[in-house]
């Protein structure tokens, strides 16, 4: 039987992230891990953030997954290396991916990422981003409030477009073309965070989703896509397995009547 690819976020936002492999490479079976009795992550120290990582990624090797996706920017940052070293099969975070798709994107070579308090100490983007081109200049700013805001489902209209217009300011000052949204939950406010830089800016803007880029990189990483049946998305979550399942419609983009989600103990 075909093994499984292994995802793990610190909750709910990496959805973003299954969503987008999923229709990458829907043959392929989902088992996601969301650490929501410890989310958030991007507020937590690096020492933390690795430690739980490690225990996502153990729980996870346990469903025999042949390769990991770690789809928390936060943990990406600062757990990538750890795992990699820790685990015998394939670690791929969702950094890397993201900043190439970002390099690509400019033409100025001025790119703004939008990131958890977490990713941008870190510094991981922009080591990423200049790993790829020198260049480049990179601009983090650290948005926490998109966090809350994608959960309640509080995407678009007024305090949304205020968040977004504070946290871009820094970003418009330095007239970046092109925006990484470095975080699992930032896809939900593409459109706000569109529409408010390019108003900003006085220029359209190009939106660069980290979760996509992700996909696109572990599309081309497997060659030919696996044949169908599969396709399943199993959840697993360490805390309010009901509360997820009312929320997990949204980071999917499509009703979850179904879904099997299952409580945990990490
Ligand atoms: N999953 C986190 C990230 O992508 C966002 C939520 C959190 O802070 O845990 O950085």
């Amino acid at each position: 039987m075909a093994k499984p690819i292994g995802i793990f976020d610190s909750g709910l936002g990496g959805l973003t992230v299954a969503r987008a492999i999923a229709a990458a490479l829907p043959a392929e079976d989902l088992v996601y891990l969301g650490d929501t009795a410890r989310v958030p992550y991007g507020t937590r120290s690096a020492e933390t953030v690795i430690k739980y990582a490690i225990g996502c990624a153990d729980r996870l090797l346990s469903y025999d997954i042949k390769l990991l996706i770690v789809a928390c920017n936060t943990a990406s940052g600062v757990a990538l290396e750890a795992l990699q070293t820790r685990l015998d099969i394939p670690v791929i975070g969702v950094i890397q991916p993201g900043a190439r798709a970002g390099v690509w994107a400019t033409r100025s070579g001025r790119i703004g990422v939008l990131a958890t308090a977490g990713t941008v100490a870190s510094g991981a983007y922009e080591r990423a981003i200049q790993g790829e081109n020198q260049t480049m200049r990179v601009f983090a700013q650290p948005a926490p409030l998109f966090v809350p805001l994608a959960e309640e489902g509080w995407v678009t209209g007024e305090v949304p477009r205020l968040a977004a217009q504070r946290y871009l300011r820094p970003l418009v000052e330095v007239d970046v073309d092109t925006i990484v949204l470095g975080c699992t939950h930032y896809p939900l406010l593409n459109e706000t965070i569109h529409d408010v830089a390019a108003e900003l800016l006085g220029h359209d803007v190009i939106i660069v989703d980290s979760a996509e880029a992700t996909a696109a990189a572990l599309s081309e990483m497997q060659g030919e896509p696996r044949a169908g049946p599969g396709g399943s998305l199993r959840i697993l979550v360490t805390d309010l397995p009901g509360q997820f399942a009312a929320s997990a419609s949204r980071f999917l983009g499509k009703p979850v009547q179904g879904l099997d989600i299952e409580a945990i103990d990490l």
